[in-house]
């Protein structure tokens, strides 16, 4: 493979480990050990990005900041539908951000959370009902335009894909977890639809993912998706554990995967771009990425003069819960 890292950057994530382990251990052989170890892996493991013109296609589609509509555009229409799909495109979205999961008898379908319950008239976890059982589910049940959008069912990923496709959308798969599976239903996609390999990009919280991802096949673009802070905060900044240890503790591991986050693991998994919680993207932010070559997608981005300020300060492309007008954050 190509080493493709910069020395500077290279010398001090490597320093700040030894020093690192310096502290830690208090042994200087250990120390050595375990930073050579380290850029051993590196070397040995890391996978290549694809070439930086394909993965601009994808997150900056004719050269500019493009517009994403997250999981469908869940606040102009029912998320992660197709008929959200279609809004989507409606409301001059660039590209759509869906979200993969599973039934019990495994068919992959478009569902954000771990059960049913918050967008659907049914209830349980998805991973125990059957296909038949979630396809009789409205998914545009709780939606406040419930409406105006009778008659939607769960849709298939496949199903999801080919509507984008059809609409000219670029497609950011979410994937949140079980990367086997997430693997096995995305790869004969695109081998079945070359032009998702210019068109889609997999994106995951989870390293194990989109390093999965790109082993498989590694024409597919990917992404990290990363939120500072995500094991101790939830979303809406209230800490995730009441128990004092336990709260420091998950800052403890925050601080660990932010820095491996921007040092190694994007490096490693050979990723293209980084999606990255909004609150924390500044100019200086963009610039230390795309000198590594890699794009930065704001999420979720959800007022006017956000976007105003992305698209013609930052010129960075993010992804929105509505396309038409200013709404809360869906977390
Ligand atoms: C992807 O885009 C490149 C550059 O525009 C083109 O050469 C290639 O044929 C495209 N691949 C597919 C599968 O559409």
């Amino acid at each position: 493979m190509v080493w493709t890292w910069t020395w500077p950057g290279l010398l001090a994530a490597f320093s700040t480990v030894l020093l690192a382990a310096l502290v830690l251990s208090r042994s200087a052989v250990l120390s050595c050990l375990l930073t050579a170890g380290l850029y051993l892996v590196l070397r040995l493991f890391s996978l290549e990005p694809a070439p930086v013109q394909r993965a601009q296609l994808v997150v900056q589609p004719r050269g500019n900041p493009a517009r994403i509509a997250h999981r469908g555009g869940g606040h102009d229409a029912p998320e992660n539908t197709l008929a959200a799909i279609r809004q989507a495109a409606e409301n001059g979205a660039t590209g759509v951000e869906i979200d993969l999961g599973f039934t019990a008898d495994g068919i992959p379908v478009l569902m954000h959370d771990d059960t049913v319950d918050r967008t659907t008239d049914g209830s349980g976890n998805l991973n125990s009902l059957t296909f038949a059982d979630i396809r009789k589910f409205n998914p545009a049940a709780k939606h406040r335009l419930w409406r105006d959008y009778r008659g939607e069912k769960i849709p298939t990923l496949k199903e999801a894909v080919l509507e984008s496709m059809h609409y000219d959308l670029t497609i950011y798969f979410d994937v949140k977890g079980d990367a086997d599976k997430a693997v096995a239903a995305l790869k004969p996609l695109y081998l079945e639809y070359p032009r998702l390999y210019n068109t889609s990009i997999v994106c995951s919280f989870m390293p194990d993912v989109v390093y999965k991802m790109k082993q498989a096949d590694r024409n597919v673009l990917t992404a990290l998706t990363h939120r500072p802070w995500s094991f101790s905060y939830f979303g809406d900044g209230k800490p995730r554990y009441t128990s004092c240890w336990k709260h420091y503790f998950m800052m403890m591991l925050d601080v660990i995967l932010d820095w491996s986050m921007h040092n190694f693991l994007w490096h490693f998994c050979g990723v293209s771009a980084f999606l990255v919680q909004k609150n924390f993207v500044s100019q200086e932010y963009v610039r230390q990425w795309s000198s590594k070559g890699i794009q930065v997608v704001a999420w979720t981005v959800n007022t006017f003069a956000e976007k105003m300020y992305y698209e013609n300060v930052l010129q960075a492309s993010y992804i929105t819960d509505s396309l038409v007008e200013d709404c809360d954050p869906h977390f």
